[in-house]
């Protein structure tokens, strides 16, 4: 049943919907009186096979309460395909108001090990269908002069992971991306955010439990369900959040962070300019205290989900 109109008739991309956060989105999209386009590849987590009917099961089950929605099954790491969901959303809706770049896959590994392969399938599906699928809607976006994009990027980038160097240089990538489109766009009342989110997905699955810590770890995950991180990407959809634009935020369980973005937090000039000997006998000393740790992001996120 429809259970609102936030976003009535707005006709809104979601990738990677076939399961997890994105299904989430798509349903709660739909709930609020959206036309959706559900893409999803139907991959392994770590983007493998193929199955086409994950991303019907979703419209099926939009369909069943009365909400409008259509399924796409082309890879977000293919600019032709990327362009055939845009026109899709268009051919079948009339138009493209959002666009929610959620696909993803996983290709963990130490970086000492990490294969050239592993490293270019993470930024394909990440960072360069972020920005296929961005840039296969700005022709619209522009010329209606409205649109909302909202990207999926992760505090292994924001803040550090281990064994995720492939996939935190996606994320950070996506951030920056999301702040470029924001600032190129704005004239054309187009807005671009990014949602971190923390949910216990097949994703999270994979995390390895084999020590008592990591088995702790997933057991305090598995609280952060996928469905809330729903009502904030629903809300950046819509036109309430018409002056939001640019921002970064995290969303795990019932709360949700507005993120810091890079700015200077320490600074020393001289006259003479610097040598190697004047920046270790004065620039460190000053700035060690500054010096962030090598945190992951469970140091920085380290209370239990409220
Ligand atoms: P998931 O694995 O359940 O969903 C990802 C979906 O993307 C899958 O259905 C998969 O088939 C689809 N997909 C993969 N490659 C694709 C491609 N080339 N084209 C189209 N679809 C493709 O994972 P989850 O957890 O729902 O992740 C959603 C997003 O949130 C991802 O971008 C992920 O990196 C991000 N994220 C998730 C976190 C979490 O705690 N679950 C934490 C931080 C970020």
């Amino acid at each position: 049943m429809q259970t609102g109109t936030f976003v009535q008739d707005k006709v809104v991309l979601v990738t990677g919907a076939g399961g997890g956060i994105g299904r989430d989105f798509a349903l709660a999209l739909a709930r609020e009186g959206a036309r959706v386009v559900v893409n999803d590849l139907g991959v392994s987590v770590n983007g493998e096979g193929r199955d086409l009917s994950r991303a019907q099961a979703v419209v099926d089950e939009i369909k069943a309460f009365g909400g409008e929605a259509v399924a796409n099954g082309d890879s977000v790491a293919d600019w032709d395909a990327a362009n055939r969901m845009v026109t899709q959303a268009v051919e079948t809706f009339g138009r493209i108001d959002g666009v929610i770049n959620n696909a993803g896959i996983l290709r963990d590994r130490f970086f000492f090990n990490m294969s050239v392969e592993e490293w270019r399938a993470v930024i394909d599906v990440h960072l360069n269908g972020a920005f296929y699928v961005s840039r296969a809607a700005a022709p619209h976006f522009k010329s209606q002069q409205s649109g909302s994009y909202i990207h999926m990027v992760s505090t292994s980038g924001l803040i550090g992971n281990l064994g995720q160097a492939n996939y935190s240089a996606a994320k950070l990538g996506i951030a920056a991306l999301s702040k470029s489109i924001a600032m190129d766009m704005a004239k054309f009342n187009v807005r671009s955010n990014c949602i971190s989110p923390f949910a216990f997905s097949r994703m999270i699955g994979a995390i390895p439990t084999e020590t008592p810590e990591q088995k702790a770890r997933v057991e305090r995950l598995q609280k952060m369900e996928t469905n809330k991180i729903a009502p904030l990407a629903v809300f950046l959809a819509s036109d309430a959040a018409a002056d939001v634009s640019g921002q970064i935020f995290a969303v795990r369980a019932n709360e949700i962070f507005l993120m810091s973005q890079m700015r200077p937090i320490r600074g020393m000039h001289t006259e003479q300019g610097w040598t190697p000997q004047t920046v270790a006998e004065r620039v460190i000393p000053a700035m060690k205290p500054s010096f962030y740790k090598l945190d992951r992001s469970q140091d920085v996120f380290d209370w239990d989900p409220v």
